[in-house]
């Protein structure tokens, strides 16, 4: 594996890195207080470009490589994961599916939006019954000739209440289980239509989460993606992009715990010297760095998986597993190299921690990544 990075990837990790700093740093602790969506940060960062980095330059897209992406993720997500969910959402859920499996006339008229980032999309596949076990749709979407009729409840959706267009999964056809559903573009403001009250949440709380009511809400067929029955392979195929846009999130939110760790034990003196002369901190710190590289190799590798056009299930799961686990791990250290004032909002790392959580639940849980892992190393 060659991981050297060109000096376009550099460019647009070193932007990312750069805009974290100046535009994201300030006013990440009030956002995260007060749960307010990052609405000014997410308008500059479409102008910037991180909200279509992959999609294709044809419809607004930066027509970038998925290494690049995950550069950028992981530089945003030392800062605030809030404003890194919603760009992994776009990027690798909504943009990319669209870009992958949309028809040109719904290219044209959402993913040129979405790409450039003048409208926020959403992916709503996740049901008050149906998270994990993803198949048992709930969502009914009846075939009534020229539209489909969509009714049923979507729950914790991101950007719920700030998108403008949602991709909804729904069931069509009950008899045929996964292969009768569907997946469908839907507009915010349609008849019927409504979003439901924001999660009030432990991380990630500069994003907002939703739950989503659809009654009676009619859908023109030209919205479904893909043909009849294609909804829940679509899904999984996405997921299993967005799962590396995930997994990215984590490194990042586990390298910026980490970096705060690693000055603070530099400045920070008890018993007379700096507490990283202390063999127990100092040991701390490295096996912090050694799991955060050991991450970042299976974040790359995935993201290189999917640049080669290789399957990229098994190391997407894997990356997102390791990598959601080393965020978890590397933050509730840096707390505790912080002592009492890692408890302290102003240090940031009680954020970070507090985000990292999230890291092992959506897109796929540990469980899940465990259940994919298995069975493609088993059937191999
Ligand atoms: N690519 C293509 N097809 C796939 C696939 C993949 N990666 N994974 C499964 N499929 C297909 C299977 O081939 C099968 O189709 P066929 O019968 O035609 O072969 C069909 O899907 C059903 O597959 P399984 O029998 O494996 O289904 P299952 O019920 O055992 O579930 C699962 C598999 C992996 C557990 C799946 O349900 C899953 O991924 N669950 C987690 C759901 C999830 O990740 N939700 C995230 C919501 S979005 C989100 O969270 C966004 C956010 O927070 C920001
Ligand atoms: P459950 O499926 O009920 O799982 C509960 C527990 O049981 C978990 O530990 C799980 O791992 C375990 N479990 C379940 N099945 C198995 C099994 N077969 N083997 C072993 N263990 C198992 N969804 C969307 O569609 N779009 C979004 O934009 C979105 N954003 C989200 C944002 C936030 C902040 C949150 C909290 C969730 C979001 N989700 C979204 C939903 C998320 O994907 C689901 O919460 C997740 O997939 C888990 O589903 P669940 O909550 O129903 O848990």
């Amino acid at each position: 594996m060659d991981f050297k990075l060109s000096e376009e990837q550099l460019m647009i990790r070193d932007a990312a890195r750069d805009f974290a700093k100046t535009e994201l740093l300030p006013g990440v602790i009030e956002r995260d207080n007060k749960q307010e969506f990052p609405k000014e940060q997410v308008k500059r960062m479409g102008e910037l470009g991180f909200l279509g980095m992959m999609a294709s330059p044809e419809y607004g897209g930066g027509g970038m490589d998925t290494i690049s992406y995950v550069l950028a993720m992981e530089e945003l997500s030392k800062v605030d994961a809030s404003c890194s969910v919603i760009v992994s959402v776009n990027n690798s859920l909504v943009c990319w599916g669209l870009d992958t499996y949309g028809n040109a006339e719904q290219k044209e008229k959402y993913l040129t939006k979405l790409a450039t980032g003048e409208s926020i999309g959403a992916f709503c596949l996740s049901e008050p019954e149906a998270g994990s076990d993803a198949t048992s749709q709930k969502t009914t979407a009846i075939d009534k000739g020229d539209h489909y009729v969509l009714n049923g409840t979507k729950n914790w959706i991101t950007n719920g209440n700030s998108a403008d267009y949602y991709l909804v999964i729904a069931q069509t056809d009950k008899e045929k289980k996964h292969k009768g559903i569907n997946a469908f573009i839907v507009e915010k403001g349609w008849e019927g239509f409504e979003v439901g009250p924001k999660e009030d949440k432990l991380g990630i709380r500069g994003s907002d989460t939703h739950s989503l009511i659809f009654n009676d809400v009619k859908v023109p067929k030209e919205n479904r993606i893909g043909e009849d029955g294609f909804g829940f392979k679509f899904a999984m195929k996405t997921l299993a992009g967005g799962r590396i846009g995930i997994a990215a999130q984590a490194l990042g939110i586990a390298s910026g715990a980490y970096e705060l760790a690693k000055e603070y034990a530099k400045v920070r003196k008890a018993f007379g010297t700096e507490i990283m002369n202390h063999q127990a901190i100092a040991f701390k710190l490295a096996d912090m760095h050694v799991q955060i590289e050991a991450a970042r190799m299976l974040v790359y590798k995935a993201a290189m998986d999917k640049d080669n056009h290789e399957n990229y299930d098994l190391s997407g799961a894997m990356a997102k597993l390791a990598a959601s686990q080393a965020a978890m791990d590397v933050s509730i250290e840096a707390v505790q190299i912080h002592g009492g004032n890692g408890f302290v909002k102003e240090y940031h790392v009680e954020r970070l921690m507090r985000d990292a959580k999230i890291t092992q639940i959506y897109e796929g849980t540990s469980e899940i990544q465990k259940i994919v892992i298995s069975r493609s190393i088993l059937r191999d």
